[in-house]
């Protein structure tokens, strides 16, 4: 069995800065209100001329940049979103094209806010069983484009923002690896966190193609809070255990940027001070599947993270799914 590590990072996001101020011109809210209920003060919003493969494509070749590798070296793709440029194909084969990597696998991996998690898991394990040398793993999301931004639709469209980040993974030959990644899911809660439309269910959209509320995501907020601080812990606790590591070996938690209420909470559980876990929130929102690599690529360009930290990342997100990856760095 072979080892990986992460070489390289990168992240995109777009020009557009939405404030909450400019929130409340278009709909019943108020700074105050999503300050004191989620921590953000702005978040980017992609405008229609910009993709969700623009902003992962500028992603990878700041992550390709940074790694300092040949791009030949790649060998395959894996893209987290729930919000790719067309319904078929993903976003990956768009990033294969656009990065001219020739013919390498590409795929997408649609598990909301824990894609991310779930894409580093994945090109672990080819790349412990020798099947890949070097893999992209992407983040990216213009999921605002799908949100109501209305006063209807105010407690979703608050929280999102948009953008990318990426990572490359390659074989290790030092200490730096992924030492765990455990992914976990509970889909009896797939309607507290969902959009409905497009789907192939006949009820979800075929029989009633005119309602447009359908192609909005929902969101039950009390269930997301309630589940999410429980889960975090739970899964940060689980990559502890099987690492044989107690919290004090970690130097950062890199929590999916849910809301920063929801970061409190997971430092309260685990006993440790809010500077301990990564938070950009104020600035991005919630960016889904794009926030972990963005938050972690913003530590490493600050040079917060030094080879040999403990890093743990972990997600919650629709499904309900939640991951953990635990990282020698
Ligand atoms: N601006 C102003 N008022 C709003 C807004 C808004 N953007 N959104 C909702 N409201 C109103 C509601 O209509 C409701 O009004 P009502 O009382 O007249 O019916 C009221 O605010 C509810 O406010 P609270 O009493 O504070 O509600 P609650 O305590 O249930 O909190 C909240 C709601 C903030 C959504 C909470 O459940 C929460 O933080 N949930 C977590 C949601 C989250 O962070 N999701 C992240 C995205 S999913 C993910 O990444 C995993």
């Amino acid at each position: 069995m072979f080892k990986s590590k992460i070489i390289g990072m990168g992240y995109s996001v777009p020009e557009n800065i939405i404030t909450n101020h400019d929130l409340s011109k278009i709909m019943d809210t108020s700074d105050d209100w999503i300050q004191s209920r989620s921590g953000i003060k702005e978040r980017r919003w992609a405008t229609d001329n910009v993709t969700t493969s623009d902003l992962a494509y500028n992603a990878c070749k700041q992550t390709i940049e940074n790694s300092k590798i040949n791009p030949i070296d790649i060998d395959m793709i894996i893209v987290g979103t729930l919000s790719s440029d067309y319904f078929f194909p993903g976003v990956s084969a768009q990033l294969q094209e656009k990065l001219n990597l020739k013919n390498v696998g590409a795929f997408d991996i649609k598990a909301a806010c824990s894609a991310f998690i779930y894409s580093i898991s994945i090109a672990d394990q080819f790349i412990r069983t020798g099947a890949a040398k070097t893999i992209l793993v992407v983040g990216a999301e213009t999921q605002t484009k799908l949100i109501e931004k209305s006063t209807e639709g105010r407690d979703v469209a608050v929280l999102f923002g948009d953008g990318a980040g990426a990572a490359i993974l390659t074989r290790s030959d030092s200490k730096s690896e992924i030492l765990s990644t455990h992914l976990h899911s509970d889909g009896k809660h797939l309607k507290d966190l969902w959009m409905e439309a497009p789907g192939t269910n006949k009820d979800s959209w075929i029989d009633d193609p005119i309602n447009l509320s359908k192609f909005t995501p929902k969101m039950n907020g009390r269930e997301v809070f309630r589940n999410a601080v429980t889960r975090f812990p739970e899964v940060i606790n689980e990559a502890l255990f099987a690492n044989d590591l107690d919290i004090d070996d970690v130097k950062y938690i890199v929590p999916h940027q849910a809301n920063y209420r929801i970061s409190e909470a997971i430092a309260k559980k685990l006993n440790v001070k809010m500077d301990k876990v990564v938070s950009n929130i104020h600035k991005y929102g919630n960016t889904t599947a794009a926030s972990i690599p963005i938050a972690l690529a913003e530590a490493v360009e600050m040079k917060k993270i030094s080879t040999g930290d403990i890093i743990i990342l972990a997600a919650f997100g629709a499904g309900f799914t939640w991951a953990s990856a635990a990282i020698r760095w």
